[in-house]
């Protein structure tokens, strides 16, 4: 029996529990909000798609005791438009110090032992803060971090070279954030280093890498939020988990040696993340990495003491 629970279920949350309704990548799903109506109606909604769906799928609404047992709970809790209307996702940050607080005490309460995935932002603050207030586990708790991100940068590199972004591999790193950056150092295309595409095709990786950070904004400032390209990251991290497929992502994840949650590739699989990946950076990648770093604790240290 997979079990999974989404909490939150504003745009990112609903268009999650929907990718894995018409999936069928859970037995079992529960929906939580603190607003009890939008989760009830949002659940009859899913419930009465069954009917035509490949997989069917148990569905739950409010329920922490069946959060209890879920293997993955996925946090898509938050206030989208504190982030959009100023542009920076540290906006969010006092509104989900609470909010975060709340989940967690009913996480615990619970038992919830599963592992954790979160979307909320700011992703890498909140990855850190729901490690702190459920008392799980480090590796139990991932953020999507730049997973969404990378596949920013490989969509604008694909589109470049007119190519699948499945046949672009390589990493943004860092903040899921504005002080985010691609590492060209890791990026492949047809397994060969970008820097050979360069030239011959006329490409700007400034502002591709400018897009990929953008990316967000670029989509929310028309729709007010984002919610595909991160539900499709989350399911995928989520899938790793339960099927501990044992893959190399970059995630949100802590790292000793910056004192903090960021996204650098890790190895998940159904324990969390099961290994740090050590990249052979340039000297400039690991400085933006620690300027990074240092932006991501500074700039929560402004709200949460
Ligand atoms: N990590 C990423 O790549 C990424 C991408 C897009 C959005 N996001 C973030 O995901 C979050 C959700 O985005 P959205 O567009 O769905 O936002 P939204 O404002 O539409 O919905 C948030 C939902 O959370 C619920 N909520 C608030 N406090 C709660 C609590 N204490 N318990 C349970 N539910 C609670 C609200 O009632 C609401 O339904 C935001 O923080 C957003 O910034 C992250």
């Amino acid at each position: 029996m997979r079990k999974v629970a989404v909490i939150g279920l504003g745009h990112v949350g609903t268009a999650v529990a929907h990718q894995i309704v018409c999936t069928g990548a859970a037995d079992e799903l529960t929906l939580v909000d603190v607003n009890k109506d939008i989760a009830r109606a949002e659940a009859i909604d899913f419930q009465d798609s069954l009917n035509n769906m490949p997989a069917y799928t148990k569905i739950f609404v409010n329920d922490y005791e069946k959060v209890g047992e879920a293997d993955v709970v996925i946090s898509a809790v938050g206030n989208v438009a504190l982030t959009i209307s100023s542009g920076d996702r540290f906006a969010e940050l006092e509104f989900q110090s609470k909010a975060i607080r709340d989940v967690s005490k009913h996480l615990v309460d619970c038992g919830f032992n599963g592992k954790l995935v979160v979307i909320s932002n700011p992703v890498d603050a909140i990855s850190n803060l729901y490690q702190q207030c459920t008392g799980l586990p480090r590796n139990h708790v991932i953020g999507t971090g730049t997973l969404l991100d990378s596949a920013r940068m490989h969509r604008a590199v694909g589109k470049v070279l007119d190519l699948d972004p499945r046949s672009v591999s390589g990493y943004n790193l860092g903040e899921h954030g504005a002080s985010q950056f691609t590492a060209w150092s890791t990026v492949r295309v047809f397994d060969k280093p970008i820097k050979e595409f360069v030239k011959e095709n006329n490409m700007d990786l400034d502002k591709i890498d400018e897009e990929s950070r953008v990316g967000g904004f670029t989509v929310g400032s028309v729709k007010k939020y984002t919610n595909w390209g991160v539900s499709a990251a989350a399911v995928r991290l989520m899938n790793t988990i339960l099927t501990d497929a044992h893959t190399t992502m970059p995630v949100s994840n802590y790292r000793e040696e910056y004192g903090c949650y960021l996204s650098y590739p890790a190895m998940v699989g159904a324990d969390g993340k099961l290994k740090q990946e050590q990249l052979d950076l340039t000297d400039d990648e690991k400085e933006k990495l620690q300027k990074s770093a240092d932006s991501i604790i500074t700039n929560t240290k402004k709200v949460i003491s």
